[in-house]
């Protein structure tokens, strides 16, 4: 059964260790992801990126997807199936679709309009019992080759929208999207720290857990990052293997170049590379 993030996150935060929140783009992924928790015994949360829905072919088929898949290889782990940075219009199609689990990301609005919005998303994921993520401060990236570093988050309006009710709250503390830049600052633990504190102990939401290093990720699952959320990381070891695999010539030995063959080295990838993320986060075992 797929299951609201809210249980899972609290008990993260509780036990100081952080549930990882890996995106999906296809069957392979999806796959990988649900093999690599079984396999540590973790929970763990799927994001979904409105584009990677669209992909997809719309959210009612990657719930109906991950339900079948999830049942079709016995998962005993608790899996919430998650918009991953979600508008007004995509987190409402979202709680419709099925979705255990959404993130409204507001951050672009005026802070007011921000809570407004924030306020009737929660309302009704609430009322179907998913869980909500909402952010405050953008979280910086790379567009058109120019890689803007991560805003930080005013602790004031991070406490003015946990206290709307959200389950856990996005941050930006210098964290960035996609690969990090050779003079990345780091994160800005000293005003992560505020911020737990201005949410009275919420748990936290790490952005772009792609490329940080170890040191820092158990500082922040120290000072309350109870969540972390994992794209690029993927996407690189599966282009890697791939990669691998054409160049010394695989799929022109036998009958290399069947898909299940051709896509098998890139999704074993993920799956090694989220089973050592489980370990790091400290997930692992949590859901035995
Ligand atoms: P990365 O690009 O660092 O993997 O971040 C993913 C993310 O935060 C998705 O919301």
């Amino acid at each position: 059964m797929l299951v609201s993030a809210k249980e899972m996150i609290e008990k993260a935060h509780e036990g100081h260790y952080a549930v990882g929140a890996f995106n999906i783009n296809n069957m392979e992924w999806t796959k990988a992801i649900l093999m690599a928790a079984e396999e540590c015994k973790s929970p763990v949360m799927l994001g979904v990126s409105e584009g990677a829905g669209k992909y997809m072919c719309g959210y009612k088929n990657v719930v109906a997807m991950v339900k079948e898949m999830h049942d079709f290889l016995g998962i005993t782990v608790p899996v919430a199936v998650h918009l991953d940075h979600g508008s007004f219009e995509g987190a409402k199609a979202c709680i419709e679709a099925g979705f255990t689990s959404v993130m409204f990301d507001g951050s672009h609005y005026d802070f007011e309009e921000n809570v407004e919005k924030s306020k009737e998303i929660l309302a009704l994921a609430h009322s179907k019992g998913i869980s909500v993520e909402c952010e405050v401060g953008g979280i910086g990236g790379t567009e058109d080759g120019v890689t803007s570093n991560g805003e930080l988050a005013d602790p004031e309006e991070c406490g003015k929208i946990a206290a709307l009710g959200v389950d856990f709250l996005a941050a930006g503390i210098g964290n960035i999207h996609g690969k990090y830049p050779a003079d990345w600052k780091g994160l800005n633990f000293d005003r992560l720290a505020e911020i737990q504190k201005s949410t009275a102990g919420k748990p936290l939401v790490l952005h772009g857990g792609s490329g940080i290093p170890s040191d820092q990720i158990a500082k922040a699952i120290s000072l309350g990052v109870s969540k972390i959320n994992v794209n690029t990381e993927l996407q690189l070891v599966f282009a890697d293997a791939t990669r691998k695999y054409i160049e010394a010539g695989k799929d022109l030995e036998g009958k290399g170049y069947d898909p299940r063959k051709l896509l098998a080295p890139g999704t074993k990838a993920i799956q090694e590379k989220v089973v050592a993320m489980m370990k790091e986060f400290g997930s692992a075992g949590k859901a035995e």
